[in-house]
């Protein structure tokens, strides 16, 4: 079975590369299934720096293909966030607080293939408001009926991500790192079968910090508070894509292929 999956996609720069390259990427890769994580797909509130999905983006990813989007600390950004994480294809991390809305897992089923996806985040990318991720996937592993298993691990840590990755060597396809959104030199397929990257890497505008423009981000570091005269942006020039691509085999991996390269202008 082979799974396509997108890191960070990072506004209006991201969904458009998407539109420009996925059609290809689906043409040479013949996907079983297509995972991107959408946890900057949106400004949902620029003065605040607050980023996340709203429903109309995510309909641009589905037409594309796409068959789930995963989140991360972004996803509770939204103001209408019941509407967003409500949404049946959508994930947000599972070891948040159970009561809050939306699912941290899905099962995609396409005649006789099925996949599991799971997302969790990181303790370094969200501290306060959740559990330990690795408690809350064994939990989630052990309810799974034999699906193979997508984990996208949302974090700033590596540490965590890899710590993770050999804990469920052999119980999960694939750990595939998100957050930094930048790719990292280090996909790998585990002793026991299970594939890994510590980050994807973004769909996102190069030319800046994340796929931002970085005067916002820069002050709001200095200041530790969102500063008054400025708004979030996105970053301007070429698109980085980055990708994985995955051959399973059951419930492991065969193959990890990572890419990320720099696609044509980002928003004219
Ligand atoms: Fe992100
Ligand atoms: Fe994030």
């Amino acid at each position: 079975m082979k799974v396509l999956f997108f890191g960070d996609v990072v506004g209006e720069p991201g969904l458009r590369a998407l539109e420009r390259e996925l059609p290809a990427l689906l043409e040479r890769f013949a996907p079983d299934f297509v995972v991107a994580n959408g946890e900057n797909l949106d400004l949902t509130l620029p003065e605040q720096g607050r980023a996340g999905m709203t429903l109309a983006s995510l309909e641009r990813l589905f037409r594309l293909g796409v068959d789930a989007v995963t989140g991360g600390n972004h996803s509770f950004d939204p103001p209408d966030l019941e509407a967003v994480l409500g949404h049946p294809r959508v994930l947000r991390p599972l070891n948040y607080s159970p009561l809050a809305p939306g699912r941290g897992s899905l099962l995609l089923e396409k005649g006789e293939k099925r996949l599991l996806v799971v997302n969790v985040v990181g303790r370094s990318a969200l501290p306060l408001a959740v559990e330990d991720p690795l408690p809350a996937l064994e939990r989630t592993l052990v309810q799974e009926e034999g699906a193979p298993v997508l984990v996208d691990f949302h974090s700033e840590s590596v540490f965590e991500k890899m710590a993770a990755a050999y804990a469920l060597d052999g119980r999960i396809a694939a750990l595939l790192g998100t957050h930094t959104h930048v790719p990292t030199a280090d996909a790998r397929i585990l002793p026991r079968g299970t594939a890994y990257v510590s980050d994807v890497g973004m769909v996102g505008a190069e030319d800046g910090m994340q796929g931002y423009d970085p005067a916002f981000l820069v002050a709001a570091y200095r200041l530790r508070l969102p500063p008054k005269s400025l708004r979030l942006a996105y970053a301007k020039g070429p698109v980085r894509v980055s990708y994985v691509f995955l051959e399973l085999h059951g419930t492991r991996a065969k193959a990890i292929a990572h890419a990320s390269f720099l696609g044509e202008g980002a928003l004219s």
